[in-house]
């Protein structure tokens, strides 16, 4: 059982309060030039990453009051918990299992008596038999062709993560084959998806824990339609048609055999899938033996985070400062900035795995939270965004900690490039630190010759206060076991935010009203029901459709 009391009952809470008073006045520039062995205190390495977690606004007593925070809150009992496959889960009555699809460590792991390692393993063995009869094209198409485009049809964490994970392993994509990913419902995704396509070469992953998600089997049926309208016949859809998911039933309704689909467990949330048979469409495009990679780096901080102490642990860090920032410094977002333009989807990938996680209210003991959980998570890739939000990183008024992911080495050979990138994210981890003093700006102002008046003008506009917090997070490579450390750090940090914020963070009731009420609204718009009593606002809008629908 979770601990359930809050976090404002602990001491740790109001000595942070304090410390925080404390630390008001200081500046990060001046707490470099004080202290030599700063650096050295507040960077941690795993095999793979490289976290500099030292341009923040912590002291060691910082350090050692949010330690103490997590160990009032219990967080160790609950990283054991999740690892041993407690029903962490209360609201679902669930396991968190997502560690174990990626350790093959272990032959066995009982979960309500039956052995999931196995289970795990089995999965595993089926999918690289299909990726092998796919790539020596013994599985064919219907016209007995080899297959060449794939298309991953999910949404939410059947979707993003894979598209994330894709999009990130670019240079390790198998050759000739093309996975592609459809998600949204606006006909525009599947349509521009399908232009180009073959249908005696393409392949479908439905992709859906629940196999009821109206996005997702709207695109599939779409997709079926597509595929029987071009030739193919229904007999031939289980050669074009496989399905993940844990509803077999529902998968053998839409007509998908038995045989082709690729299964997991109720412990797997949707949000930590991506390890599961959800990375079947990350097999297709990087090969089976990457994917296994990628399990590996995964497996590689989970084991970090089930041994190492809280005052080493690297996603503890990371979900520590957060919580520093969100609830003691007022910040009420965070900024993931991916230095790599192949990870171009890792801030929407962190935004459903966080905000869905700990985007709650209502505390484990069910009375209503008074401080902030789950941080706002946005961002954008380096160098782009400098030409676009970082004005305001830099001289906004909200303070927003950020996460530069730097990575070492480059996957290209372009002469220059991949400095100029790294140079770009370092030096902006120093700007948004040390900021321009007063002095600096006049100095600067004087030798380009202006007049003192224009000086005085001038000056307090190019004023950066600086002490803007950041985290660095620099990777060897994009590799796949790379990137899998990367994925695990975040769930990680996630699971321990949650732990301390006093909320289930592996459900999400907060997305099932506007599910309902799209359901009749859409019965509305059809007319096949009369519309019902909604308010004026939500009337006045089915109003102005169906009007425009009739000129249309
Ligand atoms: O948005 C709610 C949600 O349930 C997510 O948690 C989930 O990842 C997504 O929908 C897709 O669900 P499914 O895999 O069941 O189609």
């Amino acid at each position: 059982m979770l601990n359930k009391q809050s976090p404002k009952d602990t001491k740790a809470w109001k000595q942070l309060a304090e410390h925080k008073k404390e630390l008001e006045g200081s500046h990060l520039r001046e707490m470099f030039q004080d202290d030599p062995h700063r650096v050295e205190r507040f960077t941690l390495e795993t095999n793979e990453l490289f976290l500099d977690y030292s341009k923040n606004l912590i002291t060691n007593k910082t350090i050692g009051l949010l330690v103490d925070l997590a160990e009032e809150m219990g967080v160790s009992e609950g990283i054991k918990g999740m690892f041993s496959g407690e029903k962490i889960n209360e609201t679902e009555g669930r396991a968190v299992l997502h560690v174990a699809l990626r350790d093959r460590s272990q032959s066995h792991r009982l979960v309500d008596g039956v052995d999931v390692a196995k289970e795990v393993q089995a999965v595993l063995d089926r999918m690289q038999s299909f990726a092998n009869k796919i790539e020596s094209g013994n599985w064919k198409g219907y016209t007995g062709k080899k297959i060449r485009d794939v298309v991953n049809i999910g949404i939410g964490g059947s979707d993003l993560g894979v598209l994330m994970v894709t999009k990130a392993l670019t240079p390790y994509h198998i050759k000739d084959r093309t996975v592609h990913f459809v998600s949204n419902v606006d006909g525009a995704h599947i349509k521009q998806t399908l232009e180009g396509l073959n249908p005696e070469t393409t392949l479908f992953i439905i992709a859906s824990k629940s196999f009821t998600t109206l996005e997702t089997m709207s695109n599939a049926h779409s997709a079926r339609r597509w595929f029987l309208s071009n030739g193919g016949s229904e007999n031939d859809i289980r050669k074009h048609f496989v399905a993940v998911s844990t509803n077999q039933q529902l998968v053998t309704q839409f007509g998908i055999d038995e045989v082709n689909m690729f299964g997991f467990w109720d412990w797997v949330g949707g949000r930590y899938s991506l390890s599961s048979a959800v990375g079947l469409s990350v097999i297709l495009a990087v090969g089976y033996d990457r994917f296994l990679e990628l399990l590996e780096g995964m497996h590689l901080i989970d084991s970090h985070f089930a041994a190492t102490p809280i005052a080493t642990n690297m996603p503890v860090i990371l979900a520590l400062l957060g919580i520093w920032y969100g609830n003691f410094w007022g910040a009420e977002t965070e900024a993931v900035l991916p230095y790599a333009q192949n990870l171009e989807y890792l801030p929407a990938y962190l935004q459903q795995a966080s905000m869905e996680s700990n985007g709650k209210s209502m505390g484990r003991d069910g009375e209503l939270v008074d401080y902030q959980t789950g941080a706002i998570l946005w961002g954008g890739q380096g160098t782009n965004s400098q030409h676009s939000f970082f004005q305001l990183l830099h001289q906004g008024t909200q303070l927003i900690p950020c996460d530069f992911i730097i990575v070492a080495n480059p996957d290209h050979e372009l002469e220059g490039h991949h400095r100029i990138l790294v140079a770009n994210a370092i030096a902006q981890t120093e700007a948004l630190m040390i900021g321009k003093t007063e002095q600096q700006v006049r100095s600067e102002l004087e030798k380009k010759g202006h007049t003192p008046a224009t000086i005085d003008r001038l000056t307090p506009f190019r004023i950066f206060a600086g002490n803007r917090p950041s985290n660095s997070i620099m990777i060897r490579k994009l590799t796949p076991r790379a990137l899998g450390s990367l994925i695990a750090l975040y769930e990680h940090k996630i699971f321990v935010q949650g732990l301390i914020w006093n909320v289930y963070s592996f459900d999400q009731f907060g997305v099932e009203l506007g599910k309902v009420l799209a359901k009749s609204i859409e019965e509305e718009l059809a007319n096949i029901s009369e519309v019902g009593s909604h308010d004026n606002s939500t009337l006045a809008l089915i109003e102005q459709y169906k009007v425009w629908q009739e000129k249309e």
